[in-house]
């Protein structure tokens, strides 16, 4: 096997599932990402590298739905000490503005070191002659380096899907200096805002004691790298087209009634993680509750809170506390057929997602901290009669593009009570003057064109070696 385009990421377009005559097979898994890279994929006949989830050993690699895919096995220590561990319990929060405490552990390091070295060599091996490798977001941040000294020849991207945090937080990290090396093995590093790149180019001039430029880092072999910006975005033509279809319309009609026709729905969506500050809101919108600015036979929270990395003890503490916050406020505030808080432990199809941002009033995206936030963009995007509110937080990246929202501090109960109450409030017209303003900035700017303009860029950085990849055919 041998491509033109490698994607390598930690997880496959993927899921592992048994099909109905009891054998082991694959589901799509539609995130974001596969829905950006699939045209620019087929164009290129391009591979992809990564790992479908748990321990399995005998994996080949297999064709799904016209793409290469190449499963990449991962032992019960290397899920413990790379994926939980130093993926997971380091990186993550240390990069989310320590939300949790990272842990920092030798072992977690090395088992990174090697997940990320066999990655590479898998990339190494795949990749044909002056190929353009993609690598994705903070599980892999040591490939780029690992793959260039492997294959020189090659056209290496790196995109960091999370924030990229100050300088003052990153040299927390023992091994802050190997980080930085690992990814500007990349010809383009790429972050969510211009201020993770700003972070990037600030600490590998202060860390590594290259020159810098601007956007630009010169190393002494005569290589440049260039930091930017490329806020990701969602498919926006595609999740309209679903809220607009008459199954999503009676689903969204049934969701209403089954919560008894309130005046107003409020709806979270989140995986279950610390970073998204979802008990806040929830207090927030308890609070409401309790002083008598809302109603019970009025408005109902509806919390759907995605299970996420179950084996992680930050995240089994938070199932905890979410969990008794939920039933405090039932429990105090709810009425018989009428819960104050509607709270799903699951994870939804696309189908179900657009039903309730169909039928939610008030959409409300609190992180304490966030990359992007894909959720908030999805809610927009299915709001087709440019009605509905979004209530986000200054600190999902998101912020920067859809300043028509009602935009709080989620470290502020009390604004963010005030903001929920406004967007409660809040007319029609009012309504529908930000949410087309908001509509607009996302059709304008969908995940197409982000891939497009990653791909662009990296087709353009001057490297010696390395053939451009073809655009992705539009249909
Ligand atoms: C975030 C990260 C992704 C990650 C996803 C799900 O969006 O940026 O890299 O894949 O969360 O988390 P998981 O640990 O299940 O892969």
């Amino acid at each position: 096997m041998s491509a033109d385009l490698v994607i390598v990421a930690n997880r496959l377009p993927v899921d592992r599932v048994e099909l109905s005559d009891g054998t082991p097979g694959w589901r799509g898994s539609p995130g974001g990402l596969v829905t950006a890279i699939e045209p620019v994929m087929r164009a290129n006949d391009g591979t992809w590298i990564g790992w479908p989830g748990g321990t399995e050993t005998d994996l080949e690699p297999f064709e799904f739905d016209g793409m290469h895919l190449v499963p990449m096995t991962m032992s019960q220590d290397e899920v413990e000490t790379f994926y939980e561990g130093f993926a997971n319990g380091t990186i993550w929060p240390l990069y989310h503005d320590l939300v949790a405490k990272p842990e920092f552990h030798r072992e977690w390091w090395d088992g990174y070191v090697g997940v990320n070295q066999r990655f590479a060599e898998k990339a190494a091996s795949i990749a044909s002659e002056g190929a353009t490798v993609w690598v994705h977001d903070y599980q892999l941040q040591l490939v780029p380096q690992m793959l260039r000294e492997l294959r020189p020849d090659l056209r290496i991207g790196f995109y960091l899907h999370i924030p990229f945090p100050p300088a003052e937080l990153f040299q927390q990290l023992p091994w802050r200096r190997q980080l930085l090396e690992g990814l500007l093995g990349a010809d383009l590093v790429g972050f969510q805002l211009p201020g993770g790149a700003a972070n990037f180019v600030r600490l590998v001039r202060q860390r590594v004691g290259h020159k810098t430029h601007r956007d630009l880092v010169y190393l002494p072999d005569g290589r440049t790298v260039r930091a930017a910006a490329f806020p990701i975005s969602i498919d926006a033509a595609g999740f309209q087209e679903l809220a607009q279809s008459d199954a999503v319309a009676e689903r969204a009609k049934a969701i209403r009634e089954a919560l008894g026709n309130p005046r107003r729905i409020f709806l979270g969506i989140d995986r279950l993680d610390y970073t998204k500050g979802i008990y806040a809101r929830l207090r927030a919108f308890s609070e409401l509750l309790a002083d008598g600015h809302l109603d019970v036979e009025d408005a109902v929270f509806v919390q759907v809170a995605v299970p996420s990395r179950e084996q992680v003890e930050q995240y089994r503490i938070l199932r905890d506390e979410i969990d008794r916050l939920v039933g405090r406020i039932n429990g105090d505030l709810g009425r018989i057929g009428r819960p104050a808080i509607s709270y799903l432990h699951s994870s939804y199809p696309r189908e179900e997602m657009a039903a309730l941002y169909r039928a939610a009033d008030i959409m409300v995206v609190t992180p304490y901290r966030d990359g992007m936030n894909l959720v908030a963009k999805e809610y927009v995007a299915c709001r087709f009669e440019d009605d509905g509110a979004l209530v986000l937080s200054e600190f999902a990246g998101a912020a920067e593009e859809l300043r028509q929202a009602w935009l709080v501090n989620p470290y502020d109960i009390n604004g963010m009570k005030s903001s929920m109450l406004d967007a409660y409030n809040a007319d029609e017209r009012e309504l529908t003057k930000r949410m087309r303003a908001m509509r607009k900035t996302i059709s304008q700017h969908d995940v197409a064109a982000w891939a497009d303009s990653f791909m662009t860029e990296l087709s353009h950085v001057d490297t010696a070696h390395g053939k451009p990849v073809r655009p992705a055919k539009r249909s």
